[in-house]
């Protein structure tokens, strides 16, 4: 078992797109900061990033084969996805959807989630904290014993 954290569209720009926004920490920054957390509460994670549609899909279907917890910015792919969304569904061992902004407080198009209703829960606006807070509920759950 080892947790994922997936990243969908224009994520690869995270630290250069729109600091006002997103804020000026990178992918990578976020990956190593993810990494040393997971050591700490004794789970394997894998950050992973794709622009490609396909290949997210490809990603959740193995999770659900393996029985993977996954942490999801659906970035783009939160307001026009029914694939995803169906993808998704398939999971069984936890999905917390996460996203950076505040989604509610910005374009009306963005407070619609096609991920909400599949998800375990929602971490939205708490920047790159949303990551470990969903890293730290999903250890919680898949190690006996973990608080
Ligand atoms: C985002 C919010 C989405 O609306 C946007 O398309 C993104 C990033 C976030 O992390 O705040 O690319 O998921």
């Amino acid at each position: 078992m080892r947790i994922l954290v997936l990243n969908g569209p224009n994520l690869n720009r995270l630290g250069k797109r729109q600091p006002e926004v997103y804020g000026t920490t990178t992918l990578a920054d976020v990956t190593a900061d993810l990494e040393g957390l997971a050591a700490e509460l004794g789970v394997s994670v894998e950050v992973r990033q794709t622009n490609h549609e396909g290949e997210m899909l490809d990603w959740v279907h193995a999770a659900a084969d393996d029985g993977d917890p996954v942490v999801l910015n659906p970035a783009a792919w939160t307001h026009t996805s029914v694939a995803l969304r169906d993808a998704c569904a398939e999971l069984r061992a936890g999905l917390v959807e996460v996203h950076l902004s505040n989604v509610h407080a910005r374009e009306s198009f963005r407070a619609h989630s096609y991920i909400t209703p599949v998800a375990t829960g929602v971490i939205a606006g708490l920047g790159v904290e949303g990551y470990r807070l969903a890293l730290r509920f999903l250890a919680g759950r898949s190690v006996p014993g973990a608080a």
